[in-house]
């Protein structure tokens, strides 16, 4: 199939990579030069394993290209995909204006009957609106279809290749048949919806994943309290089928480009017809505060006398395998710890640079590696699980910090690491240990 992709962000990239892989021809449009310079001289804007080798073979085979001419692509496209971003207004709202824009750029270049299929996450109601802005600019025939994204950042084309369903938002029949098909390769699991529910979906989807996420941290921190485990306690959760094990796992909140907007702009979505979306609001809430925890452990370690001391931050990103900060719990906590005038020392293995773009150069000393990171810290917390972090050699690296005080926002030690250690060990919804 010929197909256009409109936005090379993350969604639109990896999609419009992967739609190659699998034999289509397919352009790539961005309205941003440099990005399409990046992209045509075998570079990625973004970092995500696998991405760069897939994109630069498809490339190579003529199967994928780059371009800023979107009039050009969609003529030559019987597919065009939209994937620009929506990212919220200060209100929680999506910002559908890239989204109205590129609708009425394709309009106006249409030259023959088109499936207009909308990946980006937008609110119930919107592809018929872009319908409606099509249908204003050109009386040429073309279906909508919503095709809602579940990919993660740092395993996006495994996410993709292999996804767990594809849902198919239409009112046309033969357009969901040529998008089940063009999606046949990848899975058997495809749904056919309404496109207002395909919307709504997305929605309800990353919602729940956010519910569990808060539901785990909510038992981790009475955990806490009443001495269990919360690793132990989702694991056991997690062999119930209904429950399942997945994203039960406690920490310091969820971050990134998707779960924060999304949860803000279902609450809004709700407002809008007069719903208060009661349990969401407290998702959101328990959400921010979860972050604080790493915080209210330093305050209780130091009595409440923060001010002079050293603490070592390992990890940035919001999760690991990704340089994404959007929204990356470590941004608040440590903007907190900086005003509260700890000396705070931070190193993060991939997501240094885009972090000190949205945080700021200023205030923190950046580290090269997590040794010197550590290199008299009074305590070290660990914000994101990389795996160089568990691998490190935690009899070293007591030798080098001045307290061996050891926060793990994430759980990623076991007591076993501790042994024959003088650490003094904090973690989320387990007991301490020293
Ligand atoms: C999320 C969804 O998982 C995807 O299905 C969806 O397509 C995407 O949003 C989107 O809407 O575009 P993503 O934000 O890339 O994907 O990352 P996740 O792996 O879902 O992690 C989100 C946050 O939750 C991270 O900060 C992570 O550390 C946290 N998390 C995840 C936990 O704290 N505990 C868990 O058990 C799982």
């Amino acid at each position: 199939m010929n197909i256009t992709v409109i936005g090379t962000g993350y969604v639109g990239l990896v999609s419009g990579v992967c739609f190659a892989e699998l034999g289509n021809r397919v352009i790539c449009v961005d309205k941003d030069p440099e990005k399409i310079d990046v992209l045509n001289s075998g570079g990625i804007p973004i970092y995500e394993p696998g991405l760069k080798e897939l994109a630069v073979a498809n490339r190579k085979s003529g199967k994928l290209s780059f371009t800023t001419d979107l009039p050009g692509a969609v003529r030559r496209s019987d597919i065009i995909i939209l994937a620009v971003g929506t990212p919220p207004l200060a209100n929680g709202e999506a910002n559908l204006a890239y989204i109205d824009q590129a609708a009425l750029e394709i309009a106006e270049a249409m030259n023959g009957y088109k499936i207009v299929a909308v990946k980006s996450t937008v609110p119930v109601g919107t592809n018929e609106r872009i319908a409606a802005l099509i249908r204003s600019r050109t009386s040429l025939r073309f279906d909508s279809i919503s095709l809602p994204e579940f990919l993660r950042e740092g395993s996006a084309i495994q996410d993709t290749m292999h996804p767990d369903r594809i849902i198919i938002g239409a009112d046309c029949s033969s357009a969901a048949e040529t998008m089940a098909l063009l999606h046949k390769p990848l899975t058997e699991q495809i749904v056919i919806t309404d496109i207002r529910s395909a919307e709504m979906i997305k929605y309800a989807s990353n919602a729940f994943l956010a519910t569990k996420i808060s539901f785990i941290n909510e038992i981790a921190n009475i955990c806490e309290k009443v001495g269990a485990d919360v690793t132990q306690v989702a694991e056991g959760m997690g062999y119930d089928k209904r429950i399942g094990p997945s994203f039960l796992k406690a920490g310091i909140g969820y971050g990134g480009s998707c779960f924060p907007k999304d949860t803000h702009a279902l609450i809004q979505i709700a407002g809008h017809v007069d719903y208060e979306f009661k349990l969401l609001r407290s998702v959101v809430e328990v959400n921010q505060d979860q972050r604080f925890n790493v915080i209210r452990k330093l305050e209780s370690i130091f009595d409440g006398e923060m001010r002079g001391k050293t603490v070592a931050v390992w990890g940035l990103a919001f999760k690991p395998n990704t340089d994404d900060v959007r929204d990356s719990p470590a941004l608040e906590i440590i903007r907190h710890l900086v005003d509260n005038g700890v000396k705070v020392k931070a190193y993060d293995p991939i997501a240094m640079a885009n972090f000190q773009t949205l945080f700021g150069k200023e205030g923190v000393a950046w580290c090269d590696n997590a040794m010197d990171t550590a290199q008299g810290a009074d305590a070290l917390c660990l914000l994101t699980e990389w795996d160089e972090f568990s691998g490190m050699d935690l009899g070293q690296l007591q030798t080098v910090m001045k307290r061996p005080i050891l926060i793990d926002g994430r759980n990623v030690f076991k007591e076993e690491n501790l042994l024959g250690t003088d650490f003094v060990y904090y973690s989320v919804g387990r007991p301490s240990l020293n």
